[in-house]
């Protein structure tokens, strides 16, 4: 009786299938648990008379570890097809995670188009250093000695000499430090602008701030003119601002260069109509410029007589700002991420 229950147990449990945790525990419970069927066979041993005992014993303890591994199989089974079956893990109807790109720091993407403007007319790319010494800075460049951009107040030193030679250590003011270099160690002609990072001893505000970026440009032949000056910064703001852009020339002052120039550009957000960003004059300023004077060609090493040559100097910050709408220099430096995400691709 006992052994017949057995082997319908035996072909119903090698018979069984499961698909789901459900059925799972259905097995369970109807085979192994404590009120399963095969505990309940087992129970029945106790009537089974003395001589037959260790047989049928055998028979369950095959049956339980036959009911035991089949439920081992089909957990196992199950937990493989749910992990393998990616449908089950992965919902394809959620929104794409988005896929966040790098950006381009906005000075950087103006650094480089200056860079890239003035390499096509065949200028090349000249660097010189941030901490320097009082000659490249201010000397050289025919600074007076009482020349108030020599303050404190302008010039973050680092060493300040007491005696007659100024052997003062600062950390640049201007990238007008990279001609001396440049001249003192090339002979003409050279063509070079020099990108790079000045400090001046500034308050930090909308408007101003005490690191900021410049381009210097440095044409030094025989015979360059003032002409040259004018064509080289028409096509330069032709390149930058668009082909309509005029420019305009204003008499101004620097000690390094006679005769100088300051340059306005055709205001590019109004077209030269007026607006609050050229104050109504349908201009901007961008850069200063001029023709070196003789005394800093001397103090380079080259001869005045035989050569001639133009300067400018741009600021990087000022030129993106106008070209972006930028109206605050603070967040150049704050590297806020809502700032920095709208210059992608770009
Ligand atoms: N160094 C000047 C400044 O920082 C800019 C400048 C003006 C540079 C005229 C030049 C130049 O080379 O010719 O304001």
């Amino acid at each position: 009786m006992i052994t017949e229950k057995v082997k319908e147990l035996v072909s119903e449990i090698e018979a069984a299938s499961v698909t789901s945790k459900e059925q799972l525990e259905a097995f369970r419970l109807k085979y192994i648990s404590k009120k399963g069927a095969v505990t309940e066979l087992f129970d029945g041993l106790k009537n089974i008379p003395q001589e037959d005992r260790r047989a049928v014993g055998q028979e369950l303890n095959t049956l339980k570890n036959l009911a035991q591994n089949r439920f081992q199989e089909f957990s196992a089974t199950l937990e493989n097809t749910e992990t393998a079956n990616p449908e089950m893990l992965i919902d394809l109807t959620l929104p794409v995670a988005p896929h966040l790109q790098g950006s381009l720091h906005p000075l950087t993407i103006v650094r480089r188009r200056i860079i890239e403007i003035f390499e096509r007319m065949g200028f090349n790319v000249s660097y010189g250093p941030e901490i320097e010494k009082d000659w490249y800075n201010f000397s050289a460049l025919n600074f007076a000695d009482n020349h108030p951009a020599r303050e404190m107040q302008d010039t973050f030193f680092i060493s300040k000499s007491e005696g007659e030679v100024k052997d003062d250590v600062l950390l640049r003011t201007h990238t007008s430090n990279v001609q001396v270099r440049l001249m003192e160690k090339q002979k003409p002609p050279i063509r070079s602008i020099m990108p790079g990072r000045v400090f001046r001893n500034e308050a930090i505000s909308a408007r101003a701030h005490c690191v900021f970026h410049q381009v210097e440009g440095l044409y030094v032949d025989k015979n360059v003119s003032f002409k040259d000056l004018k064509d080289t910064l028409y096509h330069f703001a032709k390149e930058m601002f668009g082909k309509d852009s005029k420019i305009r020339l204003r008499p101004s002052y620097f000690p390094f260069t006679e005769p100088s120039a300051e340059i306005d550009v055709t205001c590019f957000i109004c077209k030269g109509k007026g607006c609050n960003v050229c104050k109504y004059s349908g201009w901007v300023e961008i850069a200063g410029s001029g023709m070196v004077d003789p005394n800093v060609l001397e103090n380079c090493g080259i001869d005045s007589e035989e050569y001639t040559g133009f300067a400018f100097g741009m600021g990087i910050e000022r030129i993106t700002m106008l070209r972006y709408g930028i109206n605050d220099l603070r967040l150049f430096t704050e590297n806020d991420v809502r700032f920095l995400r709208q210059f992608e691709g770009a």
